[in-house]
């Protein structure tokens, strides 16, 4: 700033107490400095488009030191009859330039508001990102499966993903001790948390994220008699680290099926319709003998599939499976003596990995648009 009008008002009342200005001469002084005053803040002002700088600029004016001010601490030097005539000038001069700030105020929050919002957005240009979107290939081979086994006759059903020891465990006849229920394993939730919408069977039993979705086999029973054949898809959770064929969660898909005199040999063909279903006719499927507490005889199945690209082993290991341990049945109040039945569990991303070819399960999960456009 170069013109001061704090030096014209000191200028102005030395002038006038020592007999040299005139009032009417100091009156036409007051207006003429006013004015240059004036003119020259929106100069200044006018280029401002930064916020420090308006600050800085600001506190030049009406800071405590600032010009504005010193010049209204003046007026008490002014002589009695002169007090309204300096008065109404520099309320005019004050009002005047707090205006121009006001105005570069506004200016500047909009140069920052913009700034922040980026280039315009033009929303007739074409879309970069081409076409709809596409379904997750984990979704197609859910659907997929579930059509299958919608066609012999399995209806889809749900369950929490937040459950209790009892119908993770429990009710599945694995006990306490079984190394499957290691907090190592599984994320159990503090002993406090409560879940309105899980309700617990015991009620000393901890809440967990399910390992597996054999927990459906549960709900499903304890709501309703046989015969039962469902199928329940869904994600389920275990302590690990993650790397190319081990996540967190994962998906997995559930069969059960309880009917009078249900044998091994209607699991085995279920199993072959729907890998040959899926993957082709070509498709293999082999039993091992394995441990579940909740099926017995259990197995584990194997998958040969040796026509699909990039397969390169035999045999691949694929889910478990089994007849329902007649303890199962009466735990859920269905008599042994007169139900049978089969279950089986899979793992979904083996199953997408196997029929797109994808070698590292991280590509599930990771979104990127130039994997999940290929399955479109
Ligand atoms: N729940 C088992 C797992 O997560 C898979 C499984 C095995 C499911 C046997 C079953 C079954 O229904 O009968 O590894």
């Amino acid at each position: 700033m170069n013109y001061s009008l704090f030096g014209k008002i000191v200028e102005l009342i030395y002038g006038y107490k020592g007999g040299s200005y005139s009032a009417d001469l100091v009156a036409q002084q007051l207006e003429l400095g006013v004015r240059e005053f004036v003119a020259e803040a929106k100069k200044i002002v006018d280029t401002l488009n930064a916020r420090p700088a308006w600050e800085i600029q600001k506190a030049e004016y009406f800071g405590p030191a600032g010009e504005v001010t010193a010049s209204m601490e003046k007026m008490r030097e002014v002589p009695p009859e002169l007090k309204k005539l300096f008065g109404l000038h520099l309320n005019h001069a004050k009002n005047q330039v707090a205006g121009i700030f006001g105005a570069a105020n506004i200016r500047i929050t909009d140069l920052e508001v913009s700034s922040q919002l980026g280039p315009v957005v033009d929303p007739t240009l074409p879309s970069p990102d081409c076409g709809p979107g596409t379904f997750h290939p984990l979704t197609l081979v859910r659907e997929e499966m579930c059509r299958i086994l919608r066609k012999a006759g399995f209806v889809v059903a749900d369950g929490p993903e937040v459950e209790t020891e009892y119908y993770c465990f429990d009710a599945l006849n694995t006990p306490a001790d079984h190394p499957a229920r290691d907090a190592q394993d599984t994320f159990y939730f503090p002993e406090k948390t409560r879940f309105a919408n899980v309700a617990k069977k015991i009620p000393e039993e901890k809440y967990l994220l399910r390992t597996h979705t054999s927990s459906v086999q549960i709900r499903t029973m304890l709501k309703g008699q046989p015969p039962i054949r469902i199928v329940s898809p869904g994600r389920v959770y275990r302590r690990d680290t993650s790397d190319a064929t081990h996540s967190a969660n994962f998906h997995q898909l559930e069969c059960l099926y309880v009917d009078r005199n249900v044998t091994v040999r209607d699991l085995k063909a279920l199993l072959d319709y729907i890998f040959a279903s899926l993957l082709g006719k070509e498709t293999k499927t082999r039993f091992r003998p394995h441990y579940f507490g909740y099926t017995e005889p259990s197995f584990e199945v194997d998958l040969s599939a040796q026509h699909l690209p990039k397969v390169k082993k035999d045999w691949i290991e694929i889910g478990g499976c089994g007849m329902v341990d007649p303890a199962v049945f009466e735990g859920v109040g269905y008599d042994p003596e007169v139900w049978t039945g089969y279950a089986f569990g899979m793992g979904l991303e083996r199953l997408a990995m196997l029929v797109y070819g994808i070698d590292d399960i991280r590509y599930f999960y990771q979104n990127d648009v130039r994997f999940l456009k290929q399955f479109a």
